[in-house]
């Protein structure tokens, strides 16, 4: 993979692919620009270095349509003001207008196309749309970790068409912080793997049975393991479909070695709910109308040993439904275990991210990656296609 350093971008049209697809709340405000902070090291170095910046990147999933509410306008201004330079927003991420403004550019200045996802082309990975994109720039740089998991015409479908292309600083150092953590791991490396489904991760949990030491199940997923081991989960989530699954899984990691723990005691409600009723039990003696929402303080206790010896912690999911307060303090108390261990520790997935930063401790966390869907690709064992395509 090219790095943006290798290439020569003076009063060159240099295409950013970033993820900027951000939160927002209703006054249009975005509540979150850590994507867009991550994308300043690429930024600052293209302009520093003379180059026309064309930036491009989705917005929500718009389904082909152009709906107003997904435009990057709010992203543009909010750019600007970091910046402090004016970043123009074309009317469109194809067609003359846009064409023409990037044409009258001068070296420094940042171009904003329009929401790639107006246009269904783009998650089609249509040939023609990514050729018209593509002849705007002479650099393509993908610094949109993010959605490289996804074989989009930003993605993969406009590199072939530009004769230079490479990687951005984000990108690059989110694969070499992944590369450091699961492929050349200092040991023992443990992998704390939480969320709601065995389904959703089940890809990942299998790849990782061949990397990690130890691994640490919580969330409403482990419910799926318990319970297929006999544990009643009375009217917990579970997936019941997947218990023989979740059972040779078990087995499998019992033969190669790997030490793998799941909750003994867990915070109970009589519902799903902020003010619900709960106790702490152990997983012996869940009521049978109750749910599991949180791991209990012995569990917390119980997996903060197994992470004591740790030198490498990859973290993927919460332990509860740590959104309310009530079911947060095994999330919570995660968040200070990893921020505290003198592991490399790193956190993927929009809600791992979400509850460090609830907790306080991002600063204490070595690397939390940008990727949510990405990041779970890599887990998988899998190459992302975005990463392909600038080889
Ligand atoms: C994300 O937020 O995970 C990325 O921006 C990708 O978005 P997508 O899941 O809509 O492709």
């Amino acid at each position: 993979m090219n790095s943006i350093r290798d290439l020569d971008l003076k009063g060159k049209r240099v295409l950013v692919r970033v993820d900027f697809n951000v939160p927002m709340d209703t006054e249009k405000n975005i509540t979150d620009d850590i994507r867009i902070r991550m994308a300043l090291p690429t930024i600052h170095h293209i302009l520093e270095k003379g180059g026309k910046l064309i930036l491009c990147s989705h917005m929500g999933r718009p389904k082909g349509r152009r709906v107003e509410d997904f435009s990057l306008a709010p992203v543009a201004r909010h750019l600007g003001t970091i910046l402090e330079r004016d970043v123009r927003l074309a009317p469109d991420c194809i067609g003359e207008a846009s064409e023409a403004m990037v044409a009258a550019m001068q070296a420094g200045d940042v171009v904003m196309l329009e929401n790639l996802r107006f246009h269904k082309q783009e998650t089609e990975n249509d040939p023609d749309f990514s050729r018209q994109i593509a002849r705007m720039a002479d650099v393509y740089i993908n610094d949109a970790f993010a959605v490289s998991h996804r074989a989009h015409a930003s993605v993969v479908g406009i590199p072939p068409h530009v004769a230079e292309k490479a990687a951005g600083f984000l990108l690059q150092t989110e694969m070499d912080f992944f590369h450091k953590a699961m492929d050349a791991p200092v040991r023992p490396l443990v992998a704390l793997v939480g969320g709601a489904k065995v389904s959703s991760k089940l890809g990942a949990l299998e790849n990782m049975l061949d990397k990690v030491d130890i691994m640490i199940i919580g969330g409403a997923m482990a419910n799926t393991f318990l319970k297929s081991q006999g544990v009643a989960m009375g009217a917990s989530k579970t997936e019941d479909d997947l218990l023989g699954t979740a059972r040779e899984f078990v087995e499998k990691a019992e033969e190669k070695g790997i030490k793998l723990f799941f909750p003994v005691d867990f915070v109970v409600a009589d519902r799903f709910a902020a003010d619900a009723v709960t106790k702490n039990v152990t997983f012996q003696d869940i009521p049978g109308e109750w749910m599991a929402l949180d791991i209990g303080p012995a569990s917390t206790v119980f997996f903060q040993e197994a992470m004591n010896d740790a030198r490498t912690i990859v973290w993927n999911g919460p332990m509860g439904a740590f959104e309310m307060d009530a079911f947060a303090r095994g999330t919570m108390a995660m968040c200070q275990s990893v921020a505290s261990s003198h592991a490399l520790s790193i956190t993927g997935g929009g809600d791992s991210n979400a509850a460090v930063k609830k907790s306080g401790e991002s600063a204490n966390i070595s690397y939390m990656s940008t990727g949510g869907g990405a990041f779970l690709t890599l887990m998988e064992g899998k190459t992302l296609p975005g990463v392909e395509a600038l080889k």
